[in-house]
């Protein structure tokens, strides 16, 4: 378990602290919160056995390597030196070799001449040889992996290539979508996100894609002139300088990238496109929390299975039911290594409003849901009508922990309490010293 405890909170803000709460260090769930985004680059693997083409297949239909183009071989270092003795070398070749070190190393040393220079490559071996390893190093290897791996494992050694999160951050990108219009998706959106920015003093981003009819000027009280419109126009355009003119700053760490809301002109939203600007703003700040509209489209799909996290608000009736019950089912079939999206049940216990029951709801599910938050029109209504978060408008209303919880769950971390210490504690401790 890494524990890292947030050492930047503002004291008066907070009671408490946040530590990181990754799965244990080597294994498969903490390699996959650690692999990020791959970007746009060419892959070739050298397998010997089947074992290594099925890791290398699966991490290639991974959603962090969408955008890498893959490509799987047999034979080993023998078949790579061949190959590339006739074609141009990839940005990344795998090889994966039981040779004996000597061998190995000679069969390399035969790659390396037939490499363009830009080349990268990993070597998978069978043995745990130090030697080997330094030897490897030094002739420009970028990775050396013990097999068996695992495909999280090998996204984990291609995402540290190719990602340094000290010159290069990648945010996570978490998605919330409601099962059926009008759930308050993007009110728990906004919520969740205020609460992030403010509980890790980090920056967040709120991308509202529901361009003509997006609630989150009027949330935060803003009304900007522009956002995340101009950047969908020509996401080609989009880089650091821009962002920050089309970004409207809500908070000392939350901005938001606004939806114009006006019907007169026609939106035409690629899911390259958007692709294109949530990756700017990946670059940007540690969190980008995307508001998509209820509906279906290529670039809500696409969006949703790009995410991080997604985060499904439902009703307990049962058109909410059958639509999370679609949505959970095509997140599964498509992002096997991801954990299942998290479920807010919302509105619930509307008076004389015949509702499907909690546990036959996450039954039909197969998730349990995060939180179940009661409809409460009065202190909802009012917090929607001041351009408030409900934590604002009244820290102790019934949802105000939801959001907390909420937004450490997506972040991976785990609220610590830290004990309020007297004033006089240090006094204390130095009487307690003298006798
Ligand atoms: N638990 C609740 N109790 C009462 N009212 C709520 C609750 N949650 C949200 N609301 C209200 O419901 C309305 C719709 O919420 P919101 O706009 O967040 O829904 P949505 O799912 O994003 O809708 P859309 O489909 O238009 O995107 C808002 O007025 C909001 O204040
Ligand atoms: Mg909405």
């Amino acid at each position: 378990m890494i524990r890292q405890t947030n050492t930047n909170l503002a004291s008066s803000d907070v009671d408490a602290g946040y530590e990181v709460d990754l799965p244990i260090d080597g294994s498969d769930d903490a390699s996959l919160q650690r692999a990020r985004p791959i970007p746009r680059i060419s892959i070739q693997a050298f397998c010997e056995n089947n074992n290594m083409a099925n890791v290398v297949q699966t991490a290639s239909e991974d959603r962090r390597l969408s955008k890498a183009h893959v490509s799987v071989h047999m034979g080993g270092a023998t078949a790579a030196v061949q190959h590339y003795q006739e074609s141009p070398t990839p940005n990344l070749i795998v090889v994966e070799s039981s040779l004996p070190r000597q061998q190995l190393l000679g069969e390399l040393d035969r790659l390396a001449e037939c490499c363009d220079p830009g080349t990268k490559v990993i070597v998978t071996g069978h043995v745990n040889d130090v030697i080997l390893y330094r030897e490897l190093l030094k002739r420009g290897v970028s990775e050396y992996l013990v097999a068996p791996i695992t495909a999280p494992q090998l996204m984990e050694s291609l995402s540290n290539l190719y990602n340094d999160p000290e010159s290069d951050p990648v945010g996570h990108v978490y998605s919330f979508i409601g099962a059926k219009g009008g759930v308050g998706s993007s009110t728990i959106c906004h919520n969740a996100a205020w609460t992030l920015s403010k509980a890790l003093q980090s920056n967040v981003i709120i991308a509202d894609l529901d361009l003509a009819f997006g609630t989150t000027g009027l949330d935060f009280n803003q009304d900007p002139v522009q956002g995340i419109a101009e950047a969908l126009a020509t996401p080609e355009r989009l880089d650091e300088v821009l962002l920050d003119r089309l970004l409207t700053k809500c908070s000392e760490h939350l901005s938001i990238f606004a939806a114009p809301v006006v019907l007169d002109r026609d939106y035409e939203i690629t899911p390259d496109g958007c692709d294109m600007v949530i990756d700017v703003a990946r670059q940007n700040v540690p969190y980008v929390v995307v508001d998509l509209p209820h509906g279906w489209s290529p670039w809500t799909k696409r969006v949703l299975l790009q995410s991080d996290e997604v985060v499904i608000t439902a009703a307990p009736d049962l058109a909410n039911l059958r639509n999370a019950k679609n949505i959970v089912e095509l997140l599964k079939q498509s992002r096997a290594n991801d954990s299942p999206p998290q479920l807010i049940i919302n509105m619930a216990n509307m008076p004389k409003r015949p509702e499907i029951a909690l546990k036959e709801f996450e039954d039909a599910l197969g998730i349990k849901a995060l939180a179940v938050i009661d409809f409460d029109p009065e202190t909802f209504g009012q917090a929607a009508n001041n351009g408030q978060m409900i934590e604002e408008l009244n820290d102790r209303a019934k949802a105000a922990p939801v959001f907390r919880d909420l937004a450490m769950t997506l972040a991976h971390r785990k609220e610590v309490k830290v004990e309020k210490k007297s004033a006089l504690a240090p006094l204390l401790e130095k009487l307690k010293l003298k006798r």
